[in-house]
């Protein structure tokens, strides 16, 4: 991918963080998947009264892309800030993320200094995901 697209994903991660509904934790996230053929998709985690029913930002995210039809998954920038650092993405999140691309770059960028703060291979995080094989 290219710096420009890496940059425009990290903006898109901030901006649309703001529209997260998080009405019960007030932990805003933002993510944005990056396709192998340079498209974009963001997500926000939307929470629900019902709090099992919560979806995390990253999910969105890459349902978004599969919807429009794009499963080939380079990275994801996730923006956030959890006592002031860019947090980590949640274990079902995880695996969901390496269905698609288990090899995928992880972008974490802190929503406080909008700086991208870590990046991680999926399998550095997430290694030996399930697979299901028939
Ligand atoms: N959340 C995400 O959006 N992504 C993660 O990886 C971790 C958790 C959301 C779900 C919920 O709205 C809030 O953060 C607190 O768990």
């Amino acid at each position: 991918m290219t710096s420009d697209l890496l940059k425009k994903a990290v903006e898109l991660s901030l901006q649309i963080r703001k529209n997260a509904h998080a009405v019960y934790s007030n932990f805003f996230v933002g993510a944005v998947v990056i396709t192998k053929s340079g498209k974009i998709y963001p997500g926000v985690n939307v929470e629900n009264s019902s709090y099992g029913a919560t979806v995390c930002a990253e999910r969105v995210a890459i349902f978004n892309a599969i919807t429009d039809g794009h499963k080939d998954i380079e990275a994801v920038v996730i923006s956030s800030n959890l006592n002031g650092k860019a947090a980590f993405p949640c274990g079902i999140c995880r695996q969901v993320l390496a269905d698609f691309n288990p090899d995928m770059d992880v972008y974490l960028v802190n929503s406080g200094t909008g700086l991208i703060e870590n990046k991680v291979a999926l399998s550095e995080i997430f290694p030996e995901h399930f697979e299901f094989h028939k």
